[in-house]
């Protein structure tokens, strides 16, 4: 169960990330050209309006990324809207909105201080590096893993190894009819 499952008012901080099946977020160059469906058709699949979308994306109170995320945002077209979003960074960066806030220091304090008291639905979304340090806190409460259908074959891993292991909780499968199938868990603290 999430720890905050149960409790509406609590934090709720969501890992979103999608992955090739071989477990790659990132070509070697980069590129996430591969993010875009081929035309492929999942016959039993589900697809979601633009509506549907939007209505969805509006639950979200502010997402957090890594700095070089963020960069890649910057250039390939920014995707989160005017939503809050915070970027961790030890650089001086740019921002190009009003909406970017960046943080430097402790990941904890991060969530107590900075957003814990500020959102409840924090989505963070990615990269990989950003990623793995949440998890390894102890700070992700619901994985969101969508799997692409494309072998990679290389490039930049999900999770690069070194974690502890951890039992999750399978909450929610969702098949698209392009293909993409995108798996919620819980994680399954005591
Ligand atoms: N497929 C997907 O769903 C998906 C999602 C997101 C991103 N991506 C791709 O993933 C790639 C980027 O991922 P990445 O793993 O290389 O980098 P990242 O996690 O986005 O950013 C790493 C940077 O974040 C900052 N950072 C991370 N942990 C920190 C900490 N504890 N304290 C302070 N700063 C910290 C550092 O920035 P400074 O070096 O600036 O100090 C670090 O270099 C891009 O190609 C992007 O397009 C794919």
């Amino acid at each position: 169960m999430s720890r905050n499952e149960g409790n509406a008012q609590e934090r709720c901080v969501t890992l979103h990330m999608v992955s090739s099946l071989d477990g790659f977020i990132a070509r070697k160059d980069n590129s996430v050209s591969w993010l875009e469906s081929t035309g492929s058709v999942y016959e039993a699949g589900v697809t979601i309006s633009e509506e549907e979308a939007a209505s969805f994306v509006k639950t979200i109170d502010c997402y957090v990324l890594g700095s070089r995320t963020y960069e890649h945002a910057l250039e390939l077209g920014w995707p989160y809207g005017d939503t809050p979003v915070m970027v961790v960074t030890g650089r001086e960066l740019p921002s190009a909105r009003k909406s970017v806030e960046f943080y430097a220091g402790d990941l904890k304090t991060l969530m107590d201080v900075q957003l814990g008291p500020r959102y409840r639905n924090i989505w963070l979304v990615g990269g990989a590096m950003l990623c793995q340090r949440f998890l390894e806190l102890g700070m992700v409460d619901e994985i969101r893993l969508v799997i692409a259908p494309v072998l990679l074959g290389e490039g930049l891993r999900l999770f690069s190894g070194g974690m502890a292991e951890e039992r999750w909780s399978l909450k929610n499968v969702v098949a698209y009819r392009n293909g993409f199938v995108e798996l919620s868990y819980s994680a399954a603290r005591a």
